[in-house]
């Protein structure tokens, strides 16, 4: 199954219940940007690359940006514009991959919360990080964050346990192949008093930080700030001036 399928036929269904408390995170995201001085400077557009149900979009709006959420996901935009009413945000269903649906004039682009490692190949990413240079104006900034599948999981750590409640239990499990990961999001429902199970899974990208931020440079951006956050790589470019 493929990134799209998997989300649209399983994970979007729950993503918002596996996510937490969507204010907490979502002032969480807000609070990474405040910290690292992403704030309106140039003319305000942001364009928010597998924006989800929200919590960089809505962080973005917040802090004075008018943002365009792009995701190919309609059930999480759906719920994202449920969030967003009165904000400057509008979403985009779209596959990130093609940039041509989302190509505007924009001083900040971010793609986060691990949507990078969705895409297919080492040779995409570095592809759509260079379109995403040229959409931006000199010093325009990227935001990333993604986790670093590199190091590879061995027998039970494999098997991850994400969250747990009186009706509903969600465990990822990983299987581990060069350049990627297979992740499989099992599902346990409780439904009129029967378990039921439901799996997918879909594949990651295993990049590696110093990969990503040998690849920015290469695309023309100078990497800013790198931080770990709960495991998350989040990193800062900005577009060469020269
Ligand atoms: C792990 S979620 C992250 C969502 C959000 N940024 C967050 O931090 O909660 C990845 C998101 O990217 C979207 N996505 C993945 N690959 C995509 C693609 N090629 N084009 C558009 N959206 C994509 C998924 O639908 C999902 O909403």
């Amino acid at each position: 199954m493929n990134a799209k399928d998997h989300y649209d036929n399983h994970l979007a269904a729950f993503y918002a219940w596996m996510t937490g408390n969507f204010e907490t995170k979502q002032q969480e995201q807000e609070a990474y940007f405040t910290r690292k001085h992403i704030t309106p400077s140039g003319n305000r557009v942001a364009v928010d690359l597998g924006a989800g149900h929200g919590l960089q979009t809505i962080s973005l709006a917040n802090l004075g940006f008018t943002v365009f959420a792009v995701d190919f996901n309609q059930h999480l935009l759906s719920e994202l514009n449920a969030r967003a009413k009165g904000m400057p945000v509008r979403t985009i269903l779209a596959n990130l991959t093609n940039s041509a649906q989302y190509a505007m004039d924009a001083e900040l682009i971010t793609c986060m919360g691990d949507t990078l490692t969705h895409l297919e190949s080492v040779q995409q990413v570095s592809t759509l990080l260079e379109q995403w240079q040229r959409m931006l104006p000199a010093s325009g900034k990227l935001v990333l964050s993604f986790r670093d599948l590199t190091q590879e999981l061995h027998g039970e750590e494999r098997f991850i346990p994400v969250k747990a409640e009186d009706e509903r239990i969600h465990t990822c499990f990983l299987e581990y192949f060069p350049g990627f990961v297979r992740v499989f999001d099992v599902l346990m429902e409780k439904i009129n008093g029967q378990w039921i199970q439901k799996v997918s899974s879909y594949q990651k990208l295993r990049l590696g930080i110093e990969q990503v931020k040998m690849m920015l440079t290469a695309a023309g951006f100078n990497v800013l700030d790198h931080e770990v956050i709960a495991r998350m790589h989040y990193l800062v470019a900005e577009k060469n001036r020269g």
